[in-house]
């Protein structure tokens, strides 16, 4: 199942089986659409493509933190990647298990540390020596001990956009490829800590083979010192790998990482698979992976209906209901997010932009595109928005969010009402001067 989970059919651009006109005639628009059995189809493969060694999938928290696409992964048998306290929350709320939790970020707080040590996550992965040292701290003021894993930075060109890579020195993510031993060393001898593990991740959207072989081929040695040295059981290899956002709909959502036409595909996850299983293999390790957009990026789309078409003297623009507000993908990385009428087109097509209504001149979702027509009144998706779509969306000039479904089969449900402006007011209100 899964193949083809967005496609064309009696005219009109269907989610499993789901008419998505209706959908949007029903619930309004902008509105995020998930298909369950993409999620559940890119989780298997994943799984599937890495059967020959010990390996766990930390599904990154980030990407989608809805409770009920959690709660899918959770059943499939996923642990997590979390950021933050307030990720953590939302594993444990969908009914998934803290022990399978790894804990990423910079900047930890106090509050998050403890409420982590109390779930009882399977490993802090600490971006500092100074993070180790406070972590075991607050692991001693608890009487508890902290497993811990360092992120290596393995100073590896992702080739990636600016602000999604961060395997390069001059990022703020991990501990320099040349201090890690020394930070291990240090470590080693803290009374509250437990050495368990090594982790890196070198950038996000990569759509290459290469950049990933170079790091793993890099740290898979350190990684086995480590093991050698301190008994570490671990070496997760983060997230990142990129997912086609350009033509998606030709090739449907899950075809896109088949491996028919492979000539064609940048990266497919067997390709990925193949080149880094033999490496990894050796090192004897527990194997993680930390996915996030390869597992939700293309199960989902953004509907948006057209308001206006504002014709100016250089261009036309094609005025959407949904703005930079509800997707910041574009804005913030330039990131192409391809756009198809719902009503199948009529084959008649033209150069436009798709802007929104949001005060700002970036507020665009595409510029300069020739683009199937569609009419004021109709409504359009917005596809590959699964990934850092929703959980990137914001108030923004008192915008309420938009309202979250997921598909699964024939069935739609609403796994997250849209916000309304009460709902926006009302922390204010009873806070506002008298
Ligand atoms: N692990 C770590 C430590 C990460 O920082 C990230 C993503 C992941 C895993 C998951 O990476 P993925 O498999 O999804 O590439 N908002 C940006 C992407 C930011 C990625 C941040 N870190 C975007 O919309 O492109």
């Amino acid at each position: 199942m899964g193949m083809h989970s967005f496609h064309y059919q009696n005219g009109s651009l269907h989610c499993e089986d789901v008419d998505l006109v209706s959908l949007a005639d029903t619930h309004g628009t902008p509105a995020y659409v998930y298909s369950a059995n993409t999620i559940r189809d890119h989780y298997g493969r994943l799984d599937q493509a890495l059967a020959e060694i010990d390996h766990g999938i930390e599904y990154a928290v980030k990407a989608n933190s809805n409770l009920s696409v959690l709660k899918l992964l959770v059943e499939e048998g996923s642990g997590f990647d979390i950021v933050s306290g307030g990720e953590l929350r939302r594993v444990i709320e969908a009914g998934g298990d803290a022990g399978k939790c790894t804990f990423a970020g910079v900047g930890k707080t106090r509050e998050e540390i403890e409420y982590a040590l109390a779930e009882g996550i399977y490993c802090f992965n600490a971006e500092s020596e100074e993070e180790v040292v406070f972590i075991d701290k607050v692991a001693g003021e608890m009487g508890k001990v902290a497993p811990v894993a360092f992120r290596v930075n393995p100073n590896v060109d992702a080739k990636t956009h600016k602000y999604i890579s961060t395997g390069k020195s001059e990022n703020k993510f991990g501990v320099d490829f040349a201090s890690i031993d020394d930070a291990y060393a240090r470590a080693s001898k803290l009374a509250n800590v437990r050495l368990r593990g090594l982790q890196m991740h070198i950038g996000s959207q990569l759509t290459s083979l290469q950049p990933f072989i170079e790091a793993v081929e890099k740290v898979a040695p350190l990684a086995v010192r480590l093991k050698d040295t301190y008994g570490i059981e671990f070496f997760s290899i983060g997230g990142g790998v990129g997912i086609v956002y350009d033509s998606a709909l030709e090739s449907g959502p899950t075809e896109w990482w088949s491996d028919q036409d492979e000539d064609q595909r940048p990266l497919t996850i067997s390709q990925y698979a193949a080149g880094v299983v033999p490496v990894l293999k050796e090192t004897g390790l527990k194997i993680l992976l930390e996915p996030g957009r390869y597992i939700v990026g293309n199960a989902g789309v953004l509907l948006t209906r057209c308001l206006y078409e504002k014709k100016g003297s250089a261009k036309t623009f094609r005025i959407v209901d949904a703005g930079m507000n509800d997707l910041i993908r574009p804005a913030l990385y330039e990131g192409h997010h391809d756009i198809v009428p719902l009503r199948e087109s009529t084959g008649e097509s033209s150069m436009v932009d798709v802007v929104g209504p949001v005060c700002e001149t970036g507020d665009f979702f595409c510029q300069d595109r020739e683009l199937p027509d569609f009419a004021p009144g109709e409504a359009i998706a917005l596809l590959s928005a699964g990934a850092y779509g929703f959980v990137m969306a914001s108030n923004y000039n008192s915008r309420p969010l938009p309202v979250e479904i997921l598909v699964d089969g024939g069935e739609a449900r609403v796994i997250r009402p849209r916000q309304t402006m009460d709902d926006i007011l009302a922390s204010e209100k009873s806070a506002m001067l008298s």
